[in-house]
């Protein structure tokens, strides 16, 4: 059966090219491009249907889940983790008010739901070597606050409702098509931005800050992978730890000197991003992923930093 999925954040980093991806695979007019505020852009506008659905009006969510006949919710809209520091009120109502929002929409009309959690989820009492699949979850930053609830809720309806809810905790996502809404983790995008226009950057968390990433095509092929896995094989629905790579800014940078021989890094420590990333994974184990559905990620360090320098040459001129 022919699925009609609505993505909500559709403008966002992940969003911006996941709704493309999807229209791709299931047709154009099979995919709507939920949006905020903002206006989708025209790749997004020009190709396929689009809605406004602020995910905290849930009216505004049924409406538009009735109007197309939603039966697939990819529900990217959140507030991320530095934003979420600064705005905790917002990331509350976004990323908590607002799920529970499209899981009773969800509930409702019987779709499928996709969140994705993050190593926000976790905390500094976390192993965080190998940080398992199941093991101690208390963050102390408001973004892993609601993304420990956001996995136990979806956990939740699907056992009380059977509404069919699946998630990945992502790492740190690169890309070159959208900049990055406020995370911890956007240092590891904006270098090559840098790199490539000034030759050099300044970097918000200190040399030896080792942290999980993955290249955004990964990080898609996840979520679509994990979409269509049969259900029977999925023992945690939410959240799979998925990671591609794990680098500090010591490692990434010289990757990026490779192609830029004369690209400097130095350091302006923030406080707020390195309490925050001190208190994540350094890497994950995501044995359960690849075991329950194939999860295999194509991009390691060195071929991601060779094709975002190339994209993001031509890009930037
Ligand atoms: P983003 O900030 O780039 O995009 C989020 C989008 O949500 C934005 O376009 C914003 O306008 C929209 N939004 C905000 N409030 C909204 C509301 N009330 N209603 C509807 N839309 C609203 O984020 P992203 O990087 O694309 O992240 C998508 C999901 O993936 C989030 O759940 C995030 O926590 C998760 N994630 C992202 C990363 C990453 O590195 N990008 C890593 C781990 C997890
Ligand atoms: N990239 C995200 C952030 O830093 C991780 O969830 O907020």
């Amino acid at each position: 059966m022919m699925s009609k999925i609505l993505v909500t954040g559709s403008v966002g980093q992940i969003g911006s090219e996941l709704t493309m991806v999807l229209r791709g695979i299931y047709g154009n007019d099979n995919v709507v491009a939920g949006v905020n505020r903002t206006q989708p852009g025209e790749k997004l506008r020009d190709s396929g249907p689009w809605e406004a659905c602020d995910c905290t009006n849930t009216d505004l969510v049924d409406s538009v889940v009735k109007k197309h006949k939603i039966d697939v919710i990819y529900h990217l809209a959140a507030i991320l983790s530095a934003v979420a520091e600064a705005k905790p009120d917002l990331a509350w109502k976004v990323n908590i008010d607002g799920l529970y929002n499209v899981l009773e929409v969800a509930r409702e009309h019987g779709c499928a739901v996709f969140v994705p959690s993050s190593i926000g989820a976790f905390g500094p009492t976390t192993p965080l070597d190998d940080t398992p699949q199941d093991t101690i979850q208390r963050p102390t930053s408001m973004y892993g606050v609601t993304k420990v609830a956001g996995e136990l809720l979806c956990d939740y309806y699907f056992k009380r409702f059977q509404v069919d809810t699946r998630g990945l905790r992502y790492p740190g996502i690169i890309s070159n098509e959208t900049l990055p809404g406020g995370g911890t983790t956007d240092y590891a995008v904006e270098i090559f931005y840098e790199a490539i226009k000034h030759k050099k950057y300044t970097c918000p968390l200190g040399a030896g800050t080792f942290l999980d990433m993955m290249y955004m095509p990964d990080a898609i092929d996840g979520a679509i992978k994990l979409m269509e896995a049969e259900s029977g094989k999925l023992k945690h629905r939410n959240a799979f730890n998925v990671t591609a790579m794990s680098f500090d800014p010591e490692i990434l940078a010289a990757e990026v000197k490779k192609y830029i021989p004369e690209f400097t890094m130095d350091y302006n420590v923030d406080p707020v991003k390195q309490g925050i990333a001190d208190s994540w994974p350094n890497n994950m184990d995501d044995s359960e992923a690849r075991k329950q559905w194939g999860w295999e990620p194509k991009y390691t360090l060195p071929v991601m930093v060779k094709d975002m320098i190339e994209v993001l040459s031509k890009k930037l001129g």
